[in-house]
């Protein structure tokens, strides 16, 4: 007999969940710096645009169509298709979520690994030079990086193996409220340091002028991979819904919490740097160069919170990595459930064989691999630039027209509205079903094509 789905206990693990999947890496070490470097307050404001105009919707057609069908990504969007060729090309959709678990998890392995180390008080006494050495050698090296990655996922699939409710929602209930302490206590520790005003008004100072088309392409990319759209995270979330959630306030409140967040971040990073006297640099080495001799740097201060901020940081950046891999490893073991009828636990096993496998690929291609150059990225680089640059895009554009082309028409209103009840979503769907029918698709392809050509 087939199992009943699970669905979500209440609206608060829906949005932990959602949340969860949200923040991540893309809100910790790209956001602050984008922000900064791309017009301060300005690209805030950009950046919430997009995330309103176009990310939203997206959020919106991903979520109800997982609502609606109750089912995966792959079996939801295989019923829009009749031939048999078109179904079968479906299963490619496990592609995106995929790559991005696996090389995800090697970040999120040293991000492990940076905890473990700020514990045992190695950051205390860091020189800038030996800070970026450290990092050099160490993600460059063969084994430690690997062992933290199986360690990672190891963790990652130990939760989404328990289930949605044993598993995902225990960890998210109790980690995303975690998060917004830690990251809070560490922007009030940062904003205390001497010249971290510099920070703040670098973050804070809108320059209009730095917006240029590039800036709006990436600007739109960061919110598609903040807001863990496009690859089935949401759908398959949403399909764990219940009837009487709405989808509307869930998306709203996603697009809040990750926002705050990342802005959070910028916070909680960059002032100080800022008063280190260090420029603001992009990616892992921002996180993994700079930040470690910074915190080493502030021992002569207070030793004691030069040994416990680091160990925080690296809690949160940990924290957040897990639920959002949580999202994108549940989109593949569901699909190997639905589709494949395998065990939870079976299913779990294998996506974890596969995603070990072509992490120890990422992280090689740092060290014994890096002679694989492919346009100027190594493995690690091109599978993240390709899965978020492209396939989360094109994965999002299947999306829109699904919701807006295939869809009957009555049945996305009445999953978007609650059947009617939802008076704002009654009085906004004219809109959101022109929008997504229109619109959205112009814009995705026009990033698509901007992004082909970066
Ligand atoms: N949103 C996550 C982050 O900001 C990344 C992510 C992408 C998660 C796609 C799930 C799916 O880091």
């Amino acid at each position: 007999m087939k199992q009943e789905r699970e669905k979500f206990s209440g609206r608060l693990a829906l949005l932990a969940a959602f949340a969860g999947s949200a923040i991540g890496l893309g809100n910790i070490w790209r956001f602050p710096y984008m922000a900064g470097e791309n017009g301060g307050a300005a690209f805030i404001v950009i950046y919430l645009l997009c995330s309103l105009l176009v990310a939203l919707p997206i959020f919106f057609t991903e979520s109800l169509l997982g609502r609606s069908s109750g089912k995966g990504m792959v079996s939801t969007i295989k019923t829009f298709f009749n031939g048999k060729a078109g179904r079968k090309w479906c299963g490619l959709l496990i592609v995106a979520p995929l790559l991005i678990t696996s090389f995800y998890s090697v970040v999120g392995g040293w991000a492990l690994d940076y905890f473990i180390r700020a514990c045992t008080g190695v950051f205390g006494r860091i020189s800038k030079e030996e800070a970026v050495a450290f990092f050099g050698e160490y993600s460059s090296s063969v084994f430690e990086p690997i062992i933290s990655h199986i360690i990672f996922l190891t963790i990652t699939a130990a939760i989404v193996a328990r289930g949605l409710k044993k598993g995902i929602e225990k960890f998210n209930n109790i980690t995303v409220p975690m998060l917004f302490v830690l990251i809070l206590a560490i922007v009030g520790y940062s904003c205390s340091l001497p010249g971290a005003t510099g920070g703040i008004n670098y973050l804070l100072k809108p320059d209009f002028g730095k917006i240029t088309p590039g800036v709006l392409a990436s600007a739109m990319g960061q919110s598609f991979f903040s807001l863990s759209l496009g690859v089935g995270t949401i759908l398959v979330f949403s399909s764990y819904m219940k009837k009487d959630e709405s989808i509307v306030s869930a998306g709203f409140f996603t697009v809040i919490f990750d926002t705050v967040f990342a802005i959070l971040a910028g916070f909680a990073i960059i002032p100080a740097v800022f008063s280190a006297g260090i420029e603001a640099n992009a990616g892992p080495s921002l996180v993994f160069e700079t930040l470690p001799y910074i915190f080493a740097s502030m021992g002569d201060v207070s030793p004691i919170l030069s040994y416990l901020v680091p160990i925080l940081f690296f809690l949160s950046i940990l924290g957040a990595a897990i639920t959002s891999e949580i999202s994108m490893l549940e989109v593949l073991v569901e699909y190997f459930v639905e589709e494949k009828h395998l065990s939870r636990r079976k299913a779990t096993f294998l996506c974890f064989g596969v995603c070990v496998a072509i992490g120890i690929i990422c992280s090689l291609s740092f060290g014994p691999l890096s002679w694989i150059q492919i346009r100027g990225n190594n493995i690690f680089g091109l599978l993240d630039k390709v899965s978020s640059n492209l396939l989360m895009i094109l994965g999002s554009l299947l999306f829109a027209v699904v919701v807006g082309w295939k869809m009957d028409r009555n049945k996305v209103r009445s999953e978007l509205t609650n059947e009617g009840t939802n008076k704002v979503s009654v009085k906004l769907f004219p809109l959101f079903y022109f929008w997504v029918r229109y619109i959205v698709p112009v814009m995705l392809v026009l990033i698509f094509i901007t992004n082909i050509f970066n």
